[in-house]
């Protein structure tokens, strides 16, 4: 007996009824793939009536949440008009501009936002979320869905508009209100979409942001869940596990890209090996990137991921717990010395709330990830059960597939803990076999019978759990700090990406121990910013065989050290494609 399911699947592949002929369908998934927002290249050509019509009436037949049909279709020619309109977004153009760090301002110069004035039509696609009076059905219980309609209409316009040759460039860079008061909106509709139409010769393959760089494609299997969310697979294939997934995905550093970039700094315009450790980190950036050049880690973001630890209860902090969720707002508010040193340095900083004891309030610039209000106290018992490391380690992983898939080339790490230390302290002995007196410090400046309780902590602490190092996992759940494991997997991330991270100090140092127990070719992504004042750092470091760039008696953790280091990591692969060679500029070399 034939089976009915693959039966009728095999019916509609195959072109009969209810499914299209295979051209049919062939033509579908082309225009869907071949749809792009069009910016640049507008012919000045009108776009016929009849052309326009089919286009709208495309939009027309979109679904709508109950059948509300809440869309309608401004239709703009005028130049006046136009010109008035396009200073509206001119001016939040540069609204935005001025908030960019550095880099990402450098970048977003070079883009083209608009084409209102360079297209023939414009069509403002608005919502009434009204319309269909109260018994919407569907709308009752999700008033959004109104707005979810009108982009469909969105969609269907663009996808028909593709199949007509005619170019679409959507613009946001409005003030709403500014914008309907232009086109004489009664007060009940909303601008949900205002699109620049018009002939173009091509269509390009890709984004205009991926191919600038600005932005990247997430692969598809990062965005599909089987039955429930995480539970990542795409149908037919097993689902994978993000954390398993990169480990799997992490490899050794490109003994080809190291080998052109050392030969590349001996013909460099400069006496051999005179650019010092800045020389092995070009080098390193090539074995990552698989590429000589390799590409410049620029932009780049701090995350600094905040959490609260149960061993503050142990008296190892003089600081209050509060302090973890005081410094949040003032990273998020701008006001912290990382924040001034990614403003200097050009980078932009995230905030990750993996696990601070107190409910943050939704801000720009927060990623609520929290896994539990703190740890538990390690000396009680464990700091989180397994579970919370591995979700923990899976936060870290999509923090950083995230940040890079938003077009960033170098991850930064910062962290916010009150009790941190102890707990890092913790793990670097876990990982070294370290002794606690050796990998114990002041942290953020305590007295002698405060230091010696913490000694005491950390050494109950490894008593108590008796830390198994080929079970990187269970040694985070021991006494990590929920921003522990998500560095880890935030580094873990960035080595699959090969994306360099820049690692800040005792904190992020201990979450490399993990990171690289977990995977030891992730090494090759890690990038020692500084040395800490910590002396676990010193111990972790030397453990890593990572060489830190600065050495400025910081212990100030928030990501500072590594961000201070960020330019001269930039540097130093920006002189590895730049710096002319003694054959190429005719510079005699040392004979
Ligand atoms: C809701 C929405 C608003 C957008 N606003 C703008 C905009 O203001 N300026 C712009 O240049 N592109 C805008 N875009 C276009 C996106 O950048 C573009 O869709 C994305 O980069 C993917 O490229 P593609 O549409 O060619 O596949 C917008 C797209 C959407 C869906």
């Amino acid at each position: 007996m034939t089976d009915p399911v693959a039966g009728a699947a095999a019916a509609a592949a195959d072109g009969r009824a209810p499914g299209f002929s295979p051209e049919q369908r062939e033509a579908v998934y082309r225009v869907i793939a071949e749809r792009r927002d069009v910016r640049r290249g507008f012919l000045a050509d009108p776009v016929p009536a009849d052309v326009l019509g089919r286009v709208l009436t495309a939009a027309h037949q979109a679904p709508s949440v109950g059948f509300s049909q809440p869309w309608d279709f401004i239709v703009i020619t005028d130049r006046a008009r136009r010109e008035r309109i396009a200073a509206l977004a001119r001016r939040r153009r540069d609204v935005f501009a001025a908030e960019l760090p550095a880099a990402r301002a450098r970048a977003f110069d070079q883009l083209k936002i608009e084409s209102i004035l360079d297209t023939p039509v414009n069509i403002v696609v608005s919502c009434d979320r009204t319309r269909g009076g109260r018994h919407t059905l569907g709308r009752h219980t999700q008033p959004r869905t109104a707005d979810f309609s009108s982009v469909l209409a969105v969609a269907n316009l663009w996808l028909a508009a593709r199949a007509e040759g005619l170019g679409v460039g959507w613009v946001s860079f409005f003030d709403e209100r500014e914008l309907a008061a232009e086109l004489r909106l009664p007060a009940h509709l909303e601008v949900i979409a205002y699109l620049c139409v018009g002939y173009v010769t091509e269509f390009a393959p890709e984004p205009e942001l991926a191919t600038a760089g600005w932005a990247r494609r997430r692969p598809l299997s990062w965005a599909v869940h089987a039955e429930e969310f995480g539970h990542r697979g795409l149908p037919g294939e097993e689902p994978v596990d993000p954390l398993a997934e990169v480990i799997a995905a992490i490899g050794p550093a490109d003994a080809g890209a190291m080998a052109a970039a050392a030969e590349r700094q001996d013909r460099m315009t400069k006496p051999r090996g005179s650019l010092g450790m800045l020389e092995e980190v070009s080098v390193r950036l090539a074995g990552l990137a698989g590429s000589c050049p390799p590409p410049l880690p620029e932009p780049a973001c701090v995350a600094v991921f905040a959490a609260d630890h149960g061993v503050h209860a142990q008296g190892v902090s003089p600081w209050p717990q509060e302090v973890t969720a005081q410094m949040v707002a003032n990273f998020l508010a701008g006001g912290a010395v990382v924040n001034s040193f990614a403003a200097q340095a050009g980078a932009e900083v995230t905030v990750v709330d993996v696990g601070v004891a107190a409910e943050l309030e939704p801000v720009p610039g927060l990623l609520p990830r929290k896994i539990a209000p703190g740890t538990a106290d390690f000396t009680q018992g464990p700091a989180m059960t397994r579970d919370q490391a591995l979700t923990a380690l899976t936060t870290g992983v999509e923090i950083a597939r995230d940040l890079v898939a938003a077009g960033n080339r170098c991850l930064v790490t910062g962290d916010m803990g009150i009790a941190n230390t102890t707990a890092s302290a913790a793990l670097i002995c876990a990982f070294t076999g370290a002794d606690p007196v050796e990998a114990t410090g002041r942290g953020t400046g305590i007295d002698a019978a405060t230091y010696a309780k913490k000694i005491d902590v950390i050494c109950r602490g490894l008593a108590r759990h008796q830390p198994d190092p080929a079970d990187p996992v269970g040694i985070i759940a021991s006494f990590g700090g929920f921003e522990h494991g998500a560095l880890a997997g935030f580094i873990l991330g960035a080595a699959a990406l090969r994306v360099p991270v820049i690692l800040d100090g005792v904190i992020a140092g201990a979450a490399a121990l993990a990171a690289v127990a977990l995977a030891p070719d992730a090494i090759a992504a890690c990038f020692a910013g500084h040395q800490s004042a910590e002396p676990g750092h010193a111990v972790t470091l030397s453990y890593l065989g990572l060489h830190p760039l600065i050495d400025l008696g910081l212990r100030l953790g928030e990501g500072t050290g590594a961000v201070l280091a960020l330019p001269l990591v930039q540097s130093a692969a920006r002189a590895l494609r730049d710096v002319a060679t003694f054959d190429s500029a005719g510079v005699a070399d040392k004979q």
